[in-house]
C-alpha cells in the first residue's frame, strides 16, 4: 500500500468568495474555513506552479481527498491494491521515459487516423438514442451517447480487449468518488470494494496482455522495465482518466447546449466549427476536470507568498467552480484546461475530437429534442464534475 495514497486528506473544502483573494497572485489560504488547500486561481500563478515541478510536486495527484477509514483500507489491502507513482503523481526522473511510452499510443497522427472510427461509434450511438426516443418518448444521452464510445476508443488505441464496459464505467465513477469525493465510512467501504474489483480485473488484464499477440500498452511498459504493481497503477489512472473525463465533458456540453445557456444553439452543434467552439467554451467555463493538485516539495515562494513545505495547492484550471458550485463560472484560459508543462494531459486532442464528433452526430440524429429534466443530479467532486443524466424528449410541452 502506498501510504501517501491513503493517508492525507481533508474535509470537504469550503470556499471563499473571489473578493477574498488579495495577494498579488491571488492565492487563497482557506485553512480557516476547513479547506486544507491553498487555492490558486490566477492564471499566471497556476501556470507558474505547473511549470515548477521541482518546487510544486504532483505527488499528491492521486491522494484520497477524504482519509480512508480502516474497513475501506482493509478491503483494498486484501487485494494488494497499491498506486506507486508512475505517471500523473510521479515527481522523479523516471516520469519522462514512462510518459514517452504512453504518449506513443496517443500521437497526433494516431488520434487523427482514429477519427473515422470515432465517428462510426458516435453515429451508431446517436442512432440508438434516436431509436430509444422513438420507442419510449425520452432518452438519457449520458448513457446512450456519452458513456461508452470514449471507453471503446481508448481500449482500441491501447491495444487492449474491448470488454466489461459497463463494469469499467461503474468502477471509474466509483474510484473518482473514493479518491476525489467526501464519502462517509459506509460509502467508503462500498467504493473500496468496487476499487478492489477494478484492481483485480486490472491485474488479470496486465497478465493476459503480456502474453497477447501484437502491440499493447502493458507490453510496451513491461519492455520499459515497469513492474506489475507499477503497470496496475498506471492502468488504474489511465483507464479512468482516458475515458470518464471525456464522457463527462460530453455530458456537460450536451446539457448546456440543450439548456440554452451555451453561446450556440443545438442546431449549431451539427457543424465542425459549432461543435468545436462549444466544446472549448465548456472546457474553459466548467471542464470535467476543473481543478488539479500539487504539493510544495520544500519551502518556496509563489509571487509574494511563502509556501511552506508540504502545503497542498488546489489549482483552478477552468471556470469559477470552486466559488460557484451551482453553475458555470467565468472562463479561464484555454491553455490551462489540460494542465501545462511536463505533466500536461496526453489525451487533450483525443478528448476534444471525441467530444466534437459526438455532438455533431447527436445533433444531426436528434434534431428536434429538448431537455426533459432541467435539474439533473450532478457529479461534484474535488476535481471532476458533470451531470449524471441528460434526459431529453421530442414530445411537445
Ligand atoms: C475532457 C477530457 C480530459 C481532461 C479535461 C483532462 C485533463 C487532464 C489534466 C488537468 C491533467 C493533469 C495535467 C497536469 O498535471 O499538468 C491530465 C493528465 C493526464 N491525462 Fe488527461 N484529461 C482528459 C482526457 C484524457 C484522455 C482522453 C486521456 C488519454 C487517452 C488522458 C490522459 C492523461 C494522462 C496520461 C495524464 C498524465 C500525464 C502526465 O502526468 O505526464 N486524459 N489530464
Amino acid at each position: 500500500m502506498n501510504p501517501a495514497m491513503m493517508t492525507a486528506g481533508p474535509a470537504e473544502p469550503r470556499v471563499e468568495s473571489p473578493g477574498q483573494m488579495e495577494s498579488a497572485h491571488r492565492i487563497e489560504d482557506s485553512s480557516q474555513a476547513r479547506c486544507p488547500y491553498l487555492v490558486v486561481r490566477d492564471t499566471d500563478a497556476v501556470r507558474e506552479v505547473l511549470h515548477r515541478p521541482a518546487d510544486f510536486s504532483p505527488g499528491n495527484a492521486l491522494v484520497a481527498v477524504t482519509p480512508l477509514e480502516g474497513p475501506a483500507l482493509r478491503a483494498l489491502q486484501r487485494v494488494g491494491f497499491a498506486l506507486p507513482p508512475v505517471l500523473a503523481s510521479n515527481d522523479t526522473d523516471t516520469h519522462a521515459g514512462i510518459r514517452k511510452v504512453v504518449a506513443g499510443f496517443f500521437t497526433p497522427a494516431t488520434v487523427a487516423a482514429m477519427e473515422p472510427r470515432i465517428r462510426e461509434l458516435a453515429r451508431e450511438a446517436a442512432r440508438n438514442a434516436a431509436d430509444q426516443l422513438r420507442f419510449s418518448g425520452h432518452v438519457d444521452l449520458v448513457q446512450t451517447v456519452a458513456a461508452f464510445p470514449p471507453a471503446v476508443v481508448m481500449l482500441e488505441l491501447l491495444g487492449l480487449p474491448v470488454r466489461d464496459l459497463a463494469e469499467l464505467k461503474r468502477w471509474g465513477i466509483d474510484s473518482m468518488e473514493l479518491f476525489w469525493g467526501w464519502p462517509d465510512e459506509d460509502r467508503q467501504l462500498e467504493l473500496a470494494h468496487s476499487a478492489a474489483d477494478f484492481y483485480v480485473w486490472l491485474r488479470k488484464l496486465v497478465g493476459a496482455s503480456l502474453k497477447a499477440p501484437g502491440r499493447n500498452l502493458f507490453k510496451s511498459l513491461a519492455e520499459h522495465g515497469l513492474s506489475t504493481p507499477e503497470m496496475c497503477s498506471l492502468g488504474y489512472f489511465l483507464l479512468i482518466a482516458g475515458q470518464e473525463t471525456t464522457t463527462q465533458l460530453i455530458s456537460t456540453t450536451l446539457f448546456r447546449l440543450l439548456e440554452g445557456s451555451a453561446p450556440a444553439g443545438w442546431s449549431d452543434a451539427v457543424s465542425e466549427a459549432g461543435s468545436r467552439s462549444v466544446v472549448r467554451h465548456v472546457l474553459t467555463t466548467e471542464s470535467s476536470v476543473p481543478t488539479w493538485r500539487r504539493v510544495a516539495a520544500h519551502d518556496t515562494n509563489l509571487g509574494d507568498a511563502l509556501i511552506p513545505a508540504g502545503a497542498e495547492l488546489l489549482l483552478e484550471l477552468s471556470g469559477n467552480q470552486v466559488t460557484t458550485p451551482a453553475g458555470p463560472g467565468q472562463p479561464t484560459a484555454y491553455g490551462l484546461v489540460f494542465g501545462s508543462g511536463i505533466h500536461r494531459c496526453l489525451g487533450a486532442k483525443l478528448a476534444e475530437l471525441e467530444a466534437a464528433v459526438t455532438l455533431q452526430e447527436t445533433a444531426a440524429a436528434l434534431p428536434g429534442i429538448r431537455l426533459r429534466e432541467h435539474q439533473p443530479e450532478w457529479i461534484r467532486l474535488l476535481s471532476f464534475q458533470a451531470p449524471r443524466t441528460v434526459t431529453v424528449t421530442d414530445r411537445p410541452r
